[in-house]
């Protein structure tokens, strides 16, 4: 059993930015040839081309996962060994404020967007009988709760319960799908929050004490990816410095 991945095929949602991108730069050195996929063409080409640059091999395809047509416009007919479902909106604001656009955007995305693309991806891999692994990015938040984040909350619940499900009835096609759920990470998106008092008094409350690093996520995706998880399926892994079990 290792985590070696040369010569796979990934595809990787949400890749044109943020931990989707981080996740496909480290798949693609290590071997894998990398199908990056989200809304933004110019985005995705920039990252694709610097991921050729680096020595990797990077395709990419527009896919807005919320939608039904697009995600079979985009995948049928496709194989890919490994799935990383990681394309997410965040949606913050208070539960009496929120209006169902807002709600119908978050749970499109992050949780009927990721049975969308799952369960394209497993037509693929039952069709070509090559078994493969689904890693769902889930979240910390699908498990506990904050103030102002109901529909992310949910959706992230969601994708725990989904996940499980769908490792489930897609064992027998040697599938698994497994979530990882980050703790909070530090991206340029949300550097200046936690700057910020109240982004200061969060990561009072977690354990480190400390936000975490993309790259903390790697071992933790490279073990669900790869064949040295070959006995794991319908598991989540927690990467968040110790978050859950933050004192009550
Ligand atoms: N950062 C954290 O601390 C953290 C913690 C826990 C979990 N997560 C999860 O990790 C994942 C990535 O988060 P992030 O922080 O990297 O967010 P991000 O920087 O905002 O990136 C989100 C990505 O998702 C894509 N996307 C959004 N809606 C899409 C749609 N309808 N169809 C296709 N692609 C779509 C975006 O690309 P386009 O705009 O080009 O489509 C973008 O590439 C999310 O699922 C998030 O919930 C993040």
């Amino acid at each position: 059993m290792s985590n070696d991945l040369s010569g796979k095929s990934a595809l990787v949602t949400g890749a044109s930015g943020g931990l989707g991108l981080h996740f496909a730069r480290l798949l693609a050195r290590h071997g894998v040839e990398v199908t990056l996929a989200a809304r933004r063409q110019s985005a995705l080409d920039q990252a694709g081309s610097d991921i050729v640059a680096a020595g990797g091999t990077a395709k990419y395809l527009l896919l807005n996962v919320a939608d039904a047509a697009s995600v079979a416009d985009a995948l049928d007919g496709r194989h890919f060994d490994i799935l990383i479902n990681n394309a997410g909106v965040s949606g913050a604001g208070p539960a009496a404020d929120l209006a169902e656009t807002e709600w119908d955007a978050v749970l499109d995305t992050n949780l009927k967007g990721v049975f969308l693309v799952a369960q394209a991806v497993a037509r693929g891999m039952r069709a070509a009988g090559t078994g493969g692994a689904i890693v769902n990015i889930a979240s910390i938040l699908g498990h506990r709760v904050a103030g102002g984040v109901s529909a992310y909350a949910a959706s992230k619940a969601g994708v725990i319960q989904l996940t499980k499900a769908l490792a489930l009835e897609w064992a027998p096609d040697r599938i698994r799908v497994n979530a990882l759920c980050p703790g909070y990470i530090e991206t340029e998106i949300n550097r200046d929050f936690f700057a910020t008092e109240a982004g200061l008094n969060l990561i009072k409350r977690i354990p480190q004490r400390r936000l975490g690093r993309p790259e903390e996520l790697d071992g933790a995706l490279l073990l669900l990816a790869s064949s040295a998880g070959s006995y794991i399926t319908g598991s989540t892994i927690e990467v968040d410095g110790g978050h859950l079990v933050s004192s009550l």
